[in-house]
């Protein structure tokens, strides 16, 4: 079993978000195992660095389908996106001071936790949104 996994009954009824949803899992898990095995430095800079990225790459994407779709909570999913950044900016620069092990750890716990309940919770709602409009990809 993994750190963290996907589950069928996380999808949002968008075939991309549930990609993404799916992936950032990969590259948390990813960077647990490099942690846990104790990564070189480099090998951590990129897991560490390409969630970060992905994690971005996200919140935007998935902003940019809710204004799209005209969805009616977006400001209250914005704002807690915008949280989540903030949060991540605080393992960022401890990250680059140094202490890589302990902020990538700190950020594999916070985005698990943070992600499976956004997940169930928030984006779930937009998911219901998507099928009462007709609008769900899969
Ligand atoms: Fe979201
Ligand atoms: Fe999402």
């Amino acid at each position: 079993m993994a750190f963290v996994d996907w589950y069928p009954n996380y999808s949002v009824h968008n075939a991309l978000m549930d990609r993404h949803h799916q992936e950032l899992f990969q590259a948390i898990n990813q960077l647990r195992e490099g942690v846990l095995e104790g990564n070189a430095e480099d090998a951590l800079d990129r897991s560490f660095v390409f969630l970060d990225d992905y994690v971005e790459k996200h919140l935007k994407v998935e902003e940019d389908l809710l204004k799209e779709i005209g969805y009616p909570g977006f400001s209250e999913h914005k704002e807690q996106h915008d949280q989540l950044r903030e949060q991540i900016e605080i393992y960022r620069k401890l990250f680059q001071s140094g202490k890589k092990l302990e902020a990538a750890n700190l950020m594999a716990f916070l985005l698990k936790t943070w992600l499976v309940s956004h997940i169930l919770t928030i984006d779930r709602q937009y998911g219901r949104y998507l099928v009462d409009h007709g609008l769900e990809t899969h």
